[in-house]
């Protein structure tokens, strides 16, 4: 991996959760693999007022839960080198008063470190800060790239509606420029997804065949094998529409959807995403009951063991209309994929936790050995896995040994951890190396984050007006409601189960 220009990496919410979890073992990961600058520091923020070494103290304690690779003496010497590169620095990131101290002290260890003013400000605050700070950053002068870049990570959620994405959108252009933003989506970073464009656009195989010629459907599911925990108080404002749809699976819609880009480049890759979530063809208020289900997971019992249902979860309405699951059908109104039904969905309390996109290929045009096949209508399934067991599955018929004709559906298995026995570096690693190289390819940018918003928007608006549109209950372990099936359109073919119900209940009902 190349090395990025000398900078500070500014963390607003040092003192929070996901720095302590995940951004400071990330960075000291990357120290270990030798790919930070040769003059680096990282300089933590937040209102408790804590000193370097209790700073340097609690991160040391998340580096060694957390870090991929802190074992051994020699990672011990490295661990020490790494932690006198992180500083502190407690004011109130509100008060705009507060911020010139902050400045002073800023560059002073910029001076001090010879980091030549590149700075990245990291947001991991409540998601209220992220139109304050950046403005008073700006007011500061520490948006201004004159004297060396400065770039702004903001972390989920990236609004709650199409209204306050917009709003949000709008504060942070004020302040910065699109090509300064870096909207982090951990989901995004995963390898697999990259890799989604090496199998679409490297394989000959697929290229032909991936469009409304050959193609007759196209799934994409992301499941969960686990309730909300004691998240609930959160999930209660968000559901899975904006937890999942918005975000992660309207954007494998456009990676799997997308065209070619023009180069492999931040740019060329991201307008060809926006261009296929501009394309899908808007569901209206009044449709939304005929293309998206809506459930919640309902007690049961799974391996003789009784389970909560979501109503019953901590920090949740016992009345709740908030959705733990959604399926929907839609079109992409472009050339390539005119008529052919994308079909997603998602859901807490599932069977497994999967990710995954099927393909579904078109049967030929003539069934030479339907009569002699317990298949009866062969359809060739592509199946990418993007987690947790990443890689790629093929099925196709081939013919039963012995006499006749008949027709089998086999499987060829690729599991991506065969190919190499190489590091896989975790998703914020690779997010925060792309940010300080400045390539933004695998963030959100602004015009991608509001169509998708767009999309969802009469869907919120339908749910919120409409009390008659259902929310069905399914058992917690089942794969959803039963009534998902209806909207495959083809009778005979319903979603893939990558595995079995794990609570045989029955007990789906209306809420
Ligand atoms: N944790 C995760 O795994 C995760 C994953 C994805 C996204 N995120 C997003 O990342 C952001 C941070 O999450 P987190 O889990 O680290 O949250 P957290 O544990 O609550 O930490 C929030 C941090 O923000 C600081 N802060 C600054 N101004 C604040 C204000 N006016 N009110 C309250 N706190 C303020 C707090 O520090 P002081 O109190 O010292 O000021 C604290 O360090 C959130 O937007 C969250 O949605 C988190």
């Amino acid at each position: 991996m190349k090395k990025p220009n000398n900078h500070i990496l500014v963390i607003f919410g040092a003192s929070g959760d996901l720095t302590y979890r995940k951004l400071i073992p990330a960075v000291f990961d990357l120290f270990n693999q030798n790919v930070l600058p040769e003059k680096f520091a990282i300089l933590g923020l937040g209102r408790t007022q804590l000193s370097n070494d209790a700073f340097r103290k609690k991160m040391e304690e998340g580096i060694d839960k957390f870090a991929l690779n802190n074992e051994g003496n020699s990672k011990n010497n490295q661990k020490k080198e790494f932690l006198k590169k992180l500083n502190y620095y407690g004011f109130n990131t509100k008060e705009e008063s507060e911020y010139a101290g902050f400045k002073d002290h800023l560059l002073k260890l910029n001076a001090e470190v010879g980091t030549e003013n590149n700075f990245i400000f990291y947001l991991a605050t409540p998601p209220s800060m992220y139109t304050i700070i950046p403005c008073h950053l700006a007011k500061h002068g520490l948006s201004n790239e004159d004297d060396g870049f400065k770039r702004l990570i903001v972390e989920k959620p990236f609004g709650y509606d199409l209204e306050t994405a917009l709003k949000l959108n709008e504060s942070l252009l004020k302040n910065f420029n699109e090509e300064q933003l870096y909207r982090i989506d951990h989901y995004l970073g995963k390898e697999t997804v990259q890799n989604l464009l090496v199998t679409r656009f490297s394989n000959a195989i697929y290229e032909p065949l991936w469009n409304r010629n050959y193609v007759s459907h196209v799934e994409i599911t992301s499941s969960e094998n686990i309730g909300v925990g004691n998240r609930g108080g959160y999930y209660e404002g968000s559901g899975a529409l904006r937890d999942m749809v918005q975000n992660h699976l309207l954007l494998i819609a456009g990676l799997v959807g997308m065209e070619p880009p023009a180069l492999i480049n931040s740019n060329s890759i991201r307008n060809e995403i926006v261009k296929v979530l501009q394309s899908i063809r808007p569901i209206k208020e009044e449709e939304v009951e005929n293309y998206v289900i809506r459930g919640q997971y309902i007690g049961s019992t799974i391996k003789g063991q009784p389970v909560k249902g979501y109503r019953d979860e901590q920090g949740v309405d016992p009345e709740s209309r908030t959705e733990t699951y959604v399926a929907m059908k839609f079109f992409i109104d472009n050339m390539r994929w005119a008529n052919v039904p994308f079909y997603i969905r998602t859901g807490k309390m599932l069977p497994t936790r999967v990710t995954e996109v099927v393909i579904h290929f078109k049967p030929t045009p003539h069934h030479l050995f339907a009569s002699n096949s317990s298949i009866t209508q062969q359809q060739n399934q592509l199946v990418i896995r993007i987690q947790p067991d990443e890689g790629l599955l093929l099925k196709f018929g081939m013919k039963v040994p012995g006499a006749g004709f008949n027709v089998q559906n086999v499987n060829m298995d690729f599991h991506y951890s065969e190919l190499a026995d190489t590091y896989l570096p975790s998703a914020y690693e690779r997010l925060l190396h792309d940010c300080m190289l400045g390539d933004s390819t695998l963030y959100s940018r602004g015009d991608a984050v509001e169509a998708a918003w767009k999309f969802v928007k009469p869907i919120q608006e339908a749910w919120k007006k409409n009390d008659q549109i259902k929310i069905h209950g399914y058992p917690a372990g089942t794969w959803g409601p039963d009534v998902a099936d209806d909207l495959i359109e083809e009778p005979h073919l319903t979603w893939r189960y990558p595995c079995k119900n794990l609570a045989n209940d029955g007990n789906y009902c209306e809420l």
